[in-house]
Order: C-alpha cells, then structure tokens, then sequence
C-alpha cells in the first residue's frame, strides 16, 4: 500500500513538472513579477503608492496574453535571482541587464531596451566625466547592479552599495558621497526630481536590458519572446504578415 503511494506521487509530481510553469501559472490565476521599484520610468511608485513604469506595462502584456492576472513583488534589487531560483516569483522584470554572470544562473528574454552608466554629481561640485575620474571620490550604487560591478573594480573608489536608489540620492544630496552610477534613463529621471543634482557624464557602457525566467522554465521564455516580438509590430507589419507572409 506505501509503495503504491509513493508511486502515485511520483507519477502526479513527474505529470505536474512535465506540465510546465505556464500551466502552474494558468491553475493559479496570475503571473508573479519580482521587481525594485525605485528605478523610475521602468518601475516605481507613483502619487498613490502603486507601483508603475515600462517594465510594469510589459508585465501586463505578459499577464493579458497568459488570460491571468499580474501579481508584483518588489524586493531588493539583488534578491532577485535568488527569489527567481527559489520559485518565489515567475519572471524578473526589472530593466536588469543581460550579463554572462547572470546567464549562469537563470535565462534572458530577447533584449527589450539598450541601457548604459552614468555619473550623477551635485551640481555645485566637480563634474566627474569618466570611471576614472571615480578614483580616490566615494561614490554610492545599488547593490548587485552593473554599476556596482564597475565601480567596485576600480580601485581607489570608496563604494557605498544601497538596496534602494531614494536612499543613494539622499546621501549624495547630503554630501556624504561624491556620485551615484547607474543606468541613464532613471538618472535623468532622479535629475529632473532633485534640481541640485546633474549628469555629469557621457553614457559610459553599453548594455541591454532582458527579462529573467528559471532555466528549467522553456515555455515561459518562449511564450514571452513571442509576446515581446508581437508587441513590436506595427498595424502595418501586422497586415503584411496577414496578406504575404503564409
Ligand atoms: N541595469 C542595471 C543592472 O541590471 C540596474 C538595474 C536596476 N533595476 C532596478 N529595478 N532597480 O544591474
């Protein structure tokens, strides 16, 4: 009678896994995003503390196409992956960057948006124009993004490393440290908040923003590249496709 048991469950686990997430997430009702909303405009709070921003806009594109809802998770930038890993979430949709790190460990979507660093100064200090001009100056990041990778191998920089980016501003608003790195798009976003605060520098690197999933998980990765190329079509490209290419 035990055995016959443990085999039952070995058959109903072996059915459920052969299923795949997207049947999990179908049963369910809804698809689990894990994001950091401080990195406005792709995510962050808005007057009545709901989270939006581009990447939120892509998770509902996701969720509509899936016929479920859109839960959102925010959390620390670098718990991300390991709430990925550990099916705490479905997906991170958090203008994270395709990294061959990262890859180790979970799969990218098709890129989605071409990203780079920046330095953001105090305007009334020195304009720091490159990483080398980082040297011997504190600078804060957000701990567990590129930034944080760049700046921390240069040596001589005295890194200040932040879970969320309100907190790295304030500090460098309050002149405890010299520049925050990151991505352009949210600097210019921060910049336009805090009028004391400037771009100091070109974009600096060059990167590309993906869509994670759990590797084992090949239908979701599949299912949202499609929904990514469906969402870049145009009216035009649609009809096209509908009267020539069969
Ligand atoms: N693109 C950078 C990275 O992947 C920073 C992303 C930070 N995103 C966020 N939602 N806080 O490391």
């Amino acid at each position: 009678m035990r055995r016959l048991i443990v085999f039952g469950l070995v058959v109903v686990l072996s059915i459920l896994s052969l299923a795949g997430i997207i049947d999990e997430i179908k049963k369910r009702g809804y698809i689990i995003m894990g994001t950091e909303a401080t990195f406005p405009p792709f995510e962050f709070r808005d007057e009545k503390n709901q989270i939006v921003g581009f990447d939120i806009d892509i998770g509902k594109k996701i969720a509509e196409a899936l016929g479920v809802k859109l839960k959102i998770e925010d959390m620390a930038f670098d718990g991300l992956i390991p709430a990925l890993v550990t099916k705490k979430i479905d997906m991170v949709i958090a203008a994270m960057t395709i990294t061959e790190e990262r890859k180790k460990t979970v799969n990218f979507s098709d890129p989605y948006f071409s990203a780079g660093q920046v330095i953001v100064v105090r305007k009334d200090s020195e304009p720091l124009k490159t990483f080398d001009d980082l040297k011997g100056k504190k600078v804060a990041v957000q701990q567990g993004t590129t930034a944080d990778l760049i700046v921390s191998e240069i040596k001589g920089v005295e890194v200040s490393r932040f879970q969320r980016f309100t907190d790295a501003f304030l500090e460098l608003m309050n002149g405890r440290v010299d520049a925050v790195v990151l991505d352009f798009a949210p600097a210019k976003a921060y910049v336009a908040m805090y009028p004391q605060l400037t771009i100091s520098s070109d974009i600096l690197s060059q990167e590309e923003y993906g869509i994670a999933v759990r590797k084992e998980d090949k239908d979701l990765l599949e299912f949202i590249n499609r929904v990514l190329r469906d969402m870049k079509k145009s009216p035009y490209d649609i009809l096209l496709e509908k009267w020539f290419k069969q």
